[in-house]
Parts: structure tokens; sequence; C-alpha cells
């Protein structure tokens, strides 16, 4: 039989200090997320420096509280994960030298995990029976990748986007018309009260590349729509702007993707990251699989944002191919995916 493999894993690369314990890849023994979002509101946005120094404070209390609630010992775990790249440089290096500490510490060995590798396979954790070959959607507040997981850490990515993350445009969006940070959530919530066909934004095709995106055009054109209103002292529906708005970002994802599903011939579509947690476009994406015969997965909101299981996740089939790290590794923050 084989032996049971449980792995503590850290995620600190941008607002969230998080440990969490996954046994064999899938099962979630213990999941901690210290949010840093009261903080950085004041400021609109994360604060590299400020992060930083938060998950300085919280880590080592995380990391004990993960193991706690999971019931075990350092002695009882099998190997260490760690988020290195990409992220913020500062963030991440707390989080990895709390690793390597506990690494040399103990003599466990260390694996380095991509941010994105880890947000796919928070899609293992809630579906026992998803296996790749599949395409997933990466939707968060700093990529925006459409992906083809041939197999477990084999990735290829096919689209992405030119301009801003689908996150960022709901951040910005969401500051352009006054809500505060962060934007994404508080968009889904305003859009329910709105009518998403109120305004016609843009959805933009990039020439030549059928799986790319772009943001900037709809950004720019939701700022144009509430400059035009102002001079014409018109007032202006939040609801509407913000429904049309995410509308238009979910219109443009779902076109995208599931025709890479098609095109790719696979029947297996998973969406993954913060944006991911938007209940519009999670119905979207729903309704659509199901008319196109496509078996959808999604991981439930918590395990869509940062998080350190879905870390766990991604460490356990590294581990399983023996894709250990050393004592050299170090914060990448601008690590791609499929690169180590
Ligand atoms: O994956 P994540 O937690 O961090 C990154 O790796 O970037 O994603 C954060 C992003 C932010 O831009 C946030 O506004 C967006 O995800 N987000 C949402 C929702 N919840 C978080 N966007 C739209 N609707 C949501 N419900
Ligand atoms: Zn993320």
């Amino acid at each position: 039989m084989c032996e049971d493999v449980s792995i503590l894993a850290i995620e600190s690369s941008c607002d969230e200090t998080a440990a969490a314990v996954v046994k064999n890849g899938r099962e979630v023994k213990s999941n901690i997320i210290f949010s840093q979002i009261e903080l950085h509101k004041l400021y609109g946005g994360v604060v590299p420096e400020i992060a930083s120094r938060k998950h300085i404070e919280k880590i080592n209390q995380v990391i004990e509280q993960a193991l706690g609630e999971a019931h075990m010992t350092l002695r009882e775990v099998t190997a260490i994960a760690v988020t290195y790249g990409p992220g913020l440089v500062g963030p991440l290096l707390v989080g990895v030298s709390a690793a390597k500490a506990l690494s040399f510490a103990t003599g466990l060995p260390l694996i380095g995990v991509h941010h994105i590798e880890g947000h796919i396979s928070a899609n293992y954790i809630e579906n026992r029976d998803l296996e790749p070959p599949f395409v997933c959607l990466v939707v968060s507040g700093g990529h925006t990748h459409l992906v083809v997981v041939w197999d477990y850490g084999e990735y290829e990515i096919i689209g992405r986007t030119r301009d801003d993350a689908a996150g960022e445009a709901f951040d910005k969006v969401a500051r352009a018309i006054g809500l505060g940070y962060p934007g994404g959530p508080k968009i889904d919530r305003l859009s329910r009260e709105g009518d998403p066909e109120a305004i016609r934004f843009p959805r933009a095709k990039v020439e030549g590349a059928a799986y790319d995106f772009s943001f900037s055009g709809l950004k720019s054109s939701v700022l144009n729509y509430l400059n035009s209103c102002e001079m014409k002292g018109e007032g202006v529906n939040r609801a509407d702007v913000a429904a049309s708005f995410q509308k238009a970002v979910i219109d443009v994802l779902t076109e995208h993707a599931l025709g890479a599903v098609r095109d790719y011939g696979l029947a297996k579509f998973a969406i993954a990251g913060g944006v991911a947690s938007n209940s519009a476009l999670r119905r979207a994406f729903a309704e659509e699989c199901a008319k196109r015969g496509i078996a959808f997965y999604h991981p439930s909101p918590l395990l869509c944002t940062d998080n350190a299981a879905m870390i766990g996740a991604a460490a356990y089939y590294e581990y399983k191919k023996g894709a250990l790290s050393g004592m050299e590794l170090n914060a990448v923050p601008n690590l791609r995916l499929g690169e180590r």
C-alpha cells in the first residue's frame, strides 16, 4: 500500500499569509488564511512593503495554526511546500525563508510551487474525479491565462492577456465608480441590482490570437462613459455600469475559453483564481458548459482566492515526480508557468 503524503504548504505571494496541511493532494486537513485586506484598503491597493512586514508578523502563527487544526506535528509531515513565484518579491521571500528554515531544521524535503500552478490545482481538491487533460482559465488579480493542462505539472499556455488582468480590470473599474478595494467582490455584489444589458461596452478580440484577451479598452470605455455622463450632468446608475462591465468581461472569457475547449477536442474545463469566485461568471460557465456537453469544474470561492491548500495540492504531484527544491530556492517574482 502507498504511504500517505501530508504536505505543509505556505503561501505569501501577495496579501494573504496562509498555511495549510493537505493529504495526498486532495484532502485538506487545515487551511488557515490571514487576509491583509483591511490593512491595504486604506491605500486603495496592496502596498508591498506593508504586506512584507505583516507576513513576517503572521507567518509562524498561521503555520502553527495549520499544524494544530490538522492535529499534526512537524514530525508527521512528509514535506514542506511554498510558493516561490510569481508575486511580490518581499512577500514571497517571507514564505520562502520560513519554508527553508523549517526544511533545514527538520530535514523534511522542500518543494517550491508556482502560484498559478497552485490556483489550477485548487480544482483537484473538491473534484476528486478531475484528472488531466483539461482546459483551465486562470483569472486573478495579476494573471489571465488560458492553459491546457496536459498532465499533472504539464502546462501549455495557449492564451493570455495583452494588457490588464481580468481582476485588475475589476479593481480599476470598481475604483472609478467609487466602490473601493478590492473591487471584484464589490462589483459582483452591486451587479446583482443592475441591468447587464443597460450599456453596451466593447468585447475586444486580439487580431490573429483567438485565445488572447485585452481588457484595457473595456476599462477605458467605462471611464469614458462615466466622464461623458458627468459632462452632460447626467447621473450614473452604478449598478448598471457594474453589471454591464461584468457582462462584457464574462462574454469575452466564455467565448475564448470554451472556443479553446472545442478546438482542442477536450471535454473538461476548469476555472481558477480570484475572479473565478465571481457568481455571474460561475453561472455563465455552468450554463454554457451544460449546453455544449462540457464537464465544468470550479473550486469553491474560498479556494479560488489566494490560499495555501492549493499550493499543497500542486506540491503533491511535484513530490510524486521527485521534483524537490534545494536550499538555493529563492523568490522569483516573474516566474513563468512551466518554468522551474
Ligand atoms: O487569485 P487572487 O486572490 O490573487 C492573485 O493571485 O491575484 O485574485 C485576486 C483578484 C482581485 O483582483 C479581486 O478583485 C478578484 O480577484 N476577485 C473577484 C472576485 N473576488 C475576487 N473578481 C470578481 N468577482 C469576485 N467575486
Ligand atoms: Zn493568486
